[in-house]
């Protein structure tokens, strides 16, 4: 392996400090806005059973091989790839434009959040009847997300300057938990909501006939973001990752966690549209209106509970926007060897740049059309539905092609002192059947939203 580095790479703090983080990047937004609309917009429970075979199939083999491939090459992905083979350089470098143009409306979804903690004790509770008419003028509105959104890619910078485990680690440490705990909370009282069980219907009673190949990519794109992968991130968390973790569990147990998240961000949300006379095909502002909705039947509390949501919900987008912050940052350090501080700077002025545009998108700019979407969404439709998968593909091709097995199985294993009984189950899917079956899908949805 020729990725030899003279300089020793810092390391995550602990195990658990590494698998907050790993989960803290995977688990945001992806899981609580993302997941429900898209599940609403795909029909429900169908989506939900397809989304949840790629995550653990295809997700759980993908995070192994980005934890592989970083730890392997202590490299961030552009150098990794690289380190093997020059001629895939291109693919790292994918994963770094991935990173850039998610970091181009995440932001705008993260001020969201945090704007949403000060309205929650400003009297948005108050009238529960036009809190889908505040967001929609929220969002629209040409100044306000902007001032929220640059905010909260503040926050980012200040943790991503402070290096691996001064800020990422601390932070995904003590409020990952935190969030897990609320939304139990919030699933228990919008389940006991009258009409909850036709939103828990609509979320496990697949609907086959409503599934095409236009639903099968939506679940596949979403697996991909919802879990960070297919943009280099998990290569990125993986090269900090010290060389006694076990690889294999630590995937197995963030893609699960992950999946958990998202299907209890479903429990959450679903119940409450119903009860509400919403519609689950709303879209992007389902979980800002039935959230506060939710909330606002119980008074006082109601506000209290509402204001801790969207701090946990706004931590939850940090740890995740962090670790794309990370992706290009790490990628300037190590190609670039430009210090910490010029890359997260140089990095973030371009996300506030295109940020802008995303959220004018949604208001004054939405006649500006890219393909026959704004910006906002133009962003998220390319690298959902398109860059990741594409990305997924080949980290898959070039595990399965270009690394030799036996390092795989070295690294795998550490060295042989691991038992990892899976390992020609895990090579034959990476080799053969993901890259085929994504190609497919791929092909699927795109001639399916064609028409
Ligand atoms: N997984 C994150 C979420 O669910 O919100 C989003 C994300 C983070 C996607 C990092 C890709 C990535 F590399």
């Amino acid at each position: 392996m020729e990725g030899n580095q003279i300089k020793q790479r810092e390391n995550w703090g602990s195990r658990i400090g590494f698998l907050m983080a790993a989960a803290g990047s995977a688990v945001g937004l992806g899981n609580i806005w993302r997941f429900p609309y898209t599940a609403g917009e795909n029909g429900g429970g169908a989506f939900v059973i397809i989304y949840t075979i790629f995550a653990l199939i295809i997700g759980i083999s993908i995070m192994l091989a980005e934890f592989t491939v970083g730890r392997r090459t202590s490299l961030s992905a552009v150098g990794a790839y690289k380190s093997y083979s020059k001629k895939w350089t291109f693919a790292g470098a994918l994963g770094v434009l991935s990173a850039f143009f998610i970091m181009g409306f995440y932001p705008v979804v993260g001020g969201w959040s945090l704007a949403y903690v000060f309205k929650s004790f400003s009297g948005l509770l108050a009238n529960p009847e036009a809190i889908g008419t505040t967001f929609e003028a929220f969002m629209s509105n040409p100044i306000q997300p902007i001032i929220w959104m640059i905010i909260y890619l503040a926050l980012n910078v200040i943790i991503v300057a402070k290096g691996i485990s001064g800020g990422i680690e601390k932070a995904g440490k003590v409020l990952m938990p935190t969030l897990f705990v609320l939304l139990i909370f919030i699933s228990i009282r919008s389940i006991s909501l009258p009409g909850a069980s036709a939103g828990l219907e609509f979320l496990f009673k697949p609907d086959w006939s409503k599934v095409n190949g236009a639903t099968i990519l939506a679940a596949l794109g979403q697996a991909f973001f919802s879990l960070s992968l297919g943009m280099g991130c998990m290569i990125t968390y993986g090269s900090y990752l010290s060389k006694s973790e076990n690889l294999p569990s630590n995937a197995t147990i963030v893609t699960i966690l992950d999946t958990c998240i998202a299907i209890l961000a479903g429990i959450a949300i679903f119940p409450g549209v119903f009860a509400f006379g919403l519609e689950p095909t709303a879209g992007p502002g389902l979980v800002f209106v039935v959230v506060p909705s939710v909330f606002a039947e119980l008074g006082g509390a109601g506000v209290l509970f509402s204001v801790v949501f969207f701090i946990a919900f706004t931590v939850a987008a940090l740890t995740s926007s962090v670790s794309l912050l990370e992706v290009v940052t790490s990628y300037l350090i190590d190609q670039k060897n430009v210090p910490r501080k010029t890359g997260v700077t140089s990095a973030s002025i371009i996300m506030i740049a295109t940020s802008i545009l995303s959220s004018l998108s949604l208001g004054v700019m939405s006649g500006f059309k890219i393909f026959g979407a704004g910006i906002f969404d133009f962003l998220d439709i390319l690298t959902d539905k398109i860059f990741l998968a594409i990305g997924g593909m080949f980290i898959a091709i070039f595990t399965g092609w270009v690394i030799k097995k036996e390092d795989l199985k070295e690294e795998t294993t550490n060295g042989g002192k691991l038992k990892f009984s899976l390992f020609e189950a895990w090579y034959f899917l990476l080799k053969y059947v993901i890259p085929i079956l994504i190609f497919f899908v791929a092909l699927m949805g795109i001639f399916a939203i064609e028409q």
